[in-house]
């Protein structure tokens, strides 16, 4: 498909890359097309990043009809750029857009898209240690009506911002609090969509667990409050035993990437990982006996995040004395020197641009 180019009149600096952050600085422009039924995908372009116009009818803003993914762009030690399993993302987003009766966009084009663009913005990809440029591409049903149904126009865009590393001074366990009352999804629903209701759900328990002094909650499931789900926005791992233990995904769990990536590495390296049912009850049972050995929560943005501390209805355990384990940190090291091209990447994930 042909891609419009429209230049941004003035290229902006250059941020300093400790002053990055997450999320808050943006690349000079931006990729967008259009969808129409019975017509497909028309119009990409890439231009200049900033507000756009929107219809006050638009079905994104009533029905929360969006979804969305999140990638990073890294650049290694020789000044090239690439990016980690992108393929997958395209997959998710389209699994994501099946559920929400979005538009499909065909892998081909996803891909051309997608790194014609991050070509197009490369420069932007800080190379401090720990920094990258992240990805999110976002679709929303656009239709000019308040009618309720399957959305008709959508809008398929991409942005791209500098960040910086998720932690400032290495990778620290944080304290988690475990959610009883609020749930973030259900089976049925939209949990294993990268959906932006699914985050709106999520945000009043967020805020308790913040206020009460956590980074994050435990998620449990929606039926019967009972089996761990996720940790925040990331998936959850635990060292029980020896052997490693993530929730299966049952529907209402968004399958990561960086979830699916731990499990081929620690399967390579001869771990024994179990994808199934972990309820609250054996996860307090290890707590209180000592075999919960280490715990961590995975995803794009901190890549692997030990967990130090964990509080269930009052209780507090401590999880490895509050210190980052062997496994959590042999898993953040094999991810990120994949990612940053200082390890071989044998698994095959990552992709060259340009
Ligand atoms: N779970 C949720 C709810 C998320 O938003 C994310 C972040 O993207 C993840 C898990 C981790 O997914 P990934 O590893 O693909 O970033
Ligand atoms: C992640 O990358 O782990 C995230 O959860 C992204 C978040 C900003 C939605």
């Amino acid at each position: 498909m042909e891609i419009r180019i429209e230049r941004a009149a003035q290229l902006k600096a250059k941020p300093d890359p400790s002053t990055l952050g997450f999320g808050k600085i943006f690349t000079d422009h931006m990729f967008i097309m259009e969808y129409e039924a019975g017509k497909g995908w028309y119009d990409a372009r890439i231009v200049p990043f900033g507000p756009f116009p929107i219809h006050p009818a638009s079905t994104a803003l009533h029905y929360g009809s969006e979804i969305f993914e999140g990638l990073k762009a890294y650049r290694r030690a020789d000044g090239k750029v690439q990016m980690f399993r992108p393929i997958e993302n395209i997959r998710r987003m389209n699994n994501s857009a099946e559920r929400l009766c979005l538009p499909q966009i065909p892998e081909d084009l996803a891909m051309e898209i997608l790194t014609t663009f991050v070509d197009y913005e490369k420069d932007w990809t800080p190379s401090a240690p720990g920094t990258s440029l992240y990805l999110r591409p976002f679709m929303f049903g656009n239709d000019e009506t308040l009618g309720v149904h399957a959305v008709h126009h959508a809008t398929y865009m991409i942005i791209a911002s500098p960040v910086g590393s998720y932690y400032k001074e290495g990778i620290n366990p944080v304290k988690i609090m475990i959610e009883a009352e609020d749930v973030r999804a259900v089976r049925g629903g939209t949990g294993y969509a990268k959906c932006g209701g699914n985050y709106a759900a999520s945000n009043r328990a967020g805020q308790k667990a913040e206020q009460k002094g956590y980074a994050q909650v435990l998620w449990l499931d929606g039926v019967e409050r009972k089996y761990i789900e996720e940790v925040g926005a990331m998936n959850v791992m635990f060292k029980i035993n020896g052997e490693i233990v993530t929730p299966a995904l049952t529907g209402s769990i968004l399958p990561g990437i960086t979830r699916k990536s731990c499990i081929e590495v620690l399967k390579s390296k001869g771990f024994k990982v179990s994808e199934r049912l972990l309820s609250i009850d054996e996860l307090a049972q290890a707590m209180a006996d000592g075999t919960l050995e280490e715990a961590w929560g995975c995803g794009t943005a901190a890549v692997v995040s030990p967990i130090g501390e964990l509080c269930y209805k009052d209780q507090i355990f401590t999880v490895n004395g509050g210190k980052i384990g062997e496994v959590t940190q042999m898993l953040y090291d094999t991810l990120t020197g994949i990612q940053w091209g200082k390890l071989e990447d044998s698994f095959g994930w990552t992709q060259l641009i340009g």
